[in-house]
């Protein structure tokens, strides 16, 4: 096995111009594949709202779920960087609670950093935690856990305000001590502006191909997902296709008698 993904590998990439890969899983299977492949991260991304539990958004994730799914990538993930997102309502209470909350999923999990969504409403959090000796990842841009005051997913930053803010933003989630930061939904020009700006790997997710690194969701790129496809998703497979041709094979079989045969038998 290769030597375990720090954040300083990461940092290490990106002051080498390489390329940093993250994807978005859930459970122990998928961790176990990219971690075989060699992705340098893995987050574990309140995403499962919809990719896992069906649901519309991702507001009804709870840190339950987070630390449940976590242990799970952790399990598969040996050498890969993974990273827990902390779920809406788990650290806009307050500062004590998002501290003891945080400090829960690293315990429970063993998780190599939280990744928290917004910019100067938790420079607090960053600065507390960083100072705790906890690494912190950023989240610019289209923020889903805001969804209601976005109405919907949106672009961020086409504006001149909103590109202001959020360099602004990027730099003093920097300063607050985050390592990494991820920006998604955000045009081309401004994420290259703050990839340049910052001395911390910016990963992106529609944020064109100037950041230091990309992150999709295992179930987008891999096809699985048949109904949405964003612009800025591309499928690398066609999952679907391939398991409904097994599942409908699978079905034939069992319903003429076809399988199990002999060789699937004992004695
Ligand atoms: O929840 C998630 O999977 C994410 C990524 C899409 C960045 O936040």
């Amino acid at each position: 096995m290769d030597k375990k993904v720090t954040i300083r590998t990461l940092l290490r990439k990106k002051q080498r111009g390489e390329k940093i890969t993250m994807v978005s899983t859930y459970d122990y299977l998928s961790a176990r594949l990219c971690d075989e492949v060699g992705i340098d991260a893995i987050l574990v991304g309140d995403s499962l709202g919809m990719v896992f539990k069906g649901e519309e958004n991702t507001l009804g994730v709870t840190l339950d779920e987070i630390i449940y799914h976590t242990k799970a990538v952790k399990r598969g993930a040996k050498r890969a960087f993974v990273i827990a997102d902390m779920p809406f309502g788990s650290y806009q209470v307050s500062l004590e609670k998002a501290l003891e909350n945080s400090f829960r999923v690293i315990k429970e999990t063993n998780a190599d950093a939280l990744k928290f969504e917004g910019g100067k409403e938790i420079l607090p959090i960053v600065e507390r935690l960083a100072e705790s000796g906890v690494a912190v990842v950023g989240h610019l841009g289209f923020t889903p856990q805001k969804i209601q005051i976005f109405g919907g997913a949106k672009v961020v930053g086409r504006r001149e305000e909103e590109r202001k803010r959020m360099l602004g933003e990027a730099k003093a989630l920097e300063e607050a001590g985050a390592v990494m930061l991820v920006l998604e939904a955000t045009p081309t020009d401004i994420a290259k502006e703050i990839t340049e700006t910052l001395n911390i790997p910016v990963i992106g997710i529609g944020a064109g191909k100037y950041t230091d690194g990309q992150v999709l969701v295992f179930h987008d790129l891999v096809g699985l997902v048949e109904d949405i496809k964003p612009r800025f998703v591309k499928r690398f497979a066609e999952g679907a296709k391939l398991f409904k041709e097994a599942l409908e094979r699978y079905k034939s079989e069992v319903e003429s008698g076809k399988f199990p045969s002999e060789e699937h038998c004992y004695e």
